[in-house]
């Protein structure tokens, strides 16, 4: 079920049965020469909308922008400073627990994300615990390359040149979806370099086609389709483990 297309009624039924939503979030950057730039929100969403044709879970509209300040060198990107981002997913989260949800997964897609969004739920816990008082709810950040068996899998398919920006992973996940959209490119090197992350600048004269360490020529959409498969249904099990997950005293 997705909120966006449901009504402010369907939705209070939803929390009859269940009080777990799932966020996608991301970002939306360059992905070198033939990634798309909604690539790291557009693979969360794509797996989590993916996953609710199979089960009864509900998946929030997806937050898109993230920390993306290293790619503001290429056209396209957007981005949201730490501080702007943590007090927007407070916000995002505070909002759905008024509503009751006491179980909220975000299922990200972007590693420059993590940190703040880590630092996001500590601010929002320091509320209760200033307080003395129970949250209410349990916050969960799950990066989809992480779900169950995925790694493995990405792996399996790409054992060399998989990289961590513009990964042949994400890039295939994009092209299952949207194959309309897929792009060509020659690589040069075919296995992009790999270093630091810094300021804007910096990253585009280290990595200026905009890759980091990977080859995103492997991809191919039927790669795509087979982690979607596979993501989908981990995203279902982690939902239901988080949603049965005890609460001590
Ligand atoms: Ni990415």
């Amino acid at each position: 079920m997705l909120l966006h297309l449901s009504t402010w009624a369907e939705v209070g039924e939803f929390l009859k049965r269940s009080r777990t939503i799932a966020v996608p979030i991301g970002s939306n950057e360059q992905h070198g020469p033939t990634g798309l730039l909604g690539t790291d929100w557009l693979c969360p969403e794509i797996i989590a909308h993916e996953a609710q044709r199979t089960a009864d879970i509900l998946i929030a509209p997806t937050f898109n922008i993230g920390m993306a300040q290293h790619h503001l060198g290429f056209p396209g990107t957007i981005s949201l400073r730490p501080s702007t981002f943590i007090a927007a997913i407070g916000d995002w989260t505070r909002s759905l627990a008024v509503h009751g949800f006491e179980r909220i997964l975000f299922l990200n897609g972007h590693g420059g994300n993590v940190a703040s969004i880590e630092a996001a739920f500590s601010e929002i816990y320091a509320e209760a615990s200033f307080a003395k008082r129970r949250a209410g709810f349990a916050l969960k950040l799950c990066n989809w390359w992480d779900l169950n068996g995925v790694g493995e899998l990405a792996r399996e398919q790409f054992p060399t040149g998989h990289g961590i920006h513009a990964t042949p992973s994400e890039i295939a996940v994009t092209q299952w979806a949207f194959p309309d959209a897929i792009k060509s490119a020659s690589y040069t090197p075919q296995i992009a370099a790999s270093g630091p992350i810094r300021e804007a600048l910096d990253f585009r004269a280290r990595y200026p086609d905009g890759r980091m360490g990977s080859d995103p020529g492997q991809a191919t959409p039927e790669k795509g389709a087979a982690l979607v498969k596979l993501a989908a249904q981990s995203l279902v099990r982690e939902l239901d483990a988080f949603s049965r997950e005890a609460v001590p005293g």
